[in-house]
């Protein structure tokens, strides 16, 4: 249900406007959306040919064609199914030797030029952080480089085949980008994300817990399985 009804709002959202520009996620939480907007493509055509993507991060020292970068998860469940062009793609370069400063301030200007994003779609982590904006980040911050928080390295971690290779840092968006977009929609799943989707909707908004800073946006929609949902109250 909640990847079906995300990719029904980006699918919505193409239709009304084909020159749609997403801000995109990875992780677990996301990929039956994915599944469900490749499924739509395929039996109903729908189309990518003029939008434009935006991903939220990408881990620091992976080259693109790594198999546990996040230029090849959205490769194998998404970009390569779909018809985006290739050109309407982009995606934070963590790749071994890049000027990360440069290329987050590249990113910056590429979301700019593209006129802002439309619908961004972002998960929540168990510590609270939207993409890589780990706890303490500030609400105004930009694309960059971020260390990992330990937690995050350690669910990383479980992806790697070992310790050394495990990234420990990352090129992210900031929250003030996230903030700049037009639309949100926050998706989280599974019972282990109850006590933090709550203190996120709910609690007092703090950069101690990043992802209370969807509070401060006008146009936030959250969909959350039950499990997710447990903890936290109906009304909005
Ligand atoms: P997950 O990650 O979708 O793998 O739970 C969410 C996040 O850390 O942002």
């Amino acid at each position: 249900m909640l990847s079906q009804q995300a990719a029904h709002i980006v699918g919505d959202g193409l239709k009304a406007n084909p020159e749609l520009t997403l801000g995109l996620p990875t992780g677990s939480t996301p990929l039956g959306m994915y599944a469900e907007l490749v499924r739509l493509r395929q039996a109903e055509g729908l189309d990518f040919s003029r939008a434009r993507t935006f991903n939220l991060d990408e881990y620091i020292g992976l080259p693109a064609d790594h198999p546990k970068s996040y230029h090849a998860y959205m490769r194998r469940h998404f970009f390569d199914h779909v018809n985006l062009a290739a050109e309407n793609i982009d995606i934070p370069n963590g790749a071994p030797g890049i000027d990360v400063d440069a290329e987050s301030e590249r990113y910056e200007r590429a979301i700019h030029a593209a006129g802002g994003i439309d619908l961004l779609i972002v998960g929540i982590g168990a510590n609270g952080h939207i993409a890589f904006n780990e706890p303490g980040s500030s609400f105004a911050s930009r694309t960059r480089v971020v260390n990992l928080a330990p937690d995050t390295i350690a669910n990383a971690r479980r992806l790697f085949e070992s310790e050394a290779e495990a990234p420990r840092t990352a090129i992210t968006v900031g929250i003030g980008t996230i903030l700049d977009a037009h639309r949100i929609l926050v998706l989280a799943s599974g019972a282990s994300k109850a006590g933090v989707v709550r203190r996120v909707l709910r609690g007092l908004v703090s950069e101690s817990l990043p992802a209370t800073a969807l509070q401060l946006h006008a146009d936030v929609t959250a969909i959350l399985d039950q499990p997710a949902a447990l903890d936290t109250p109906q009304s909005l």
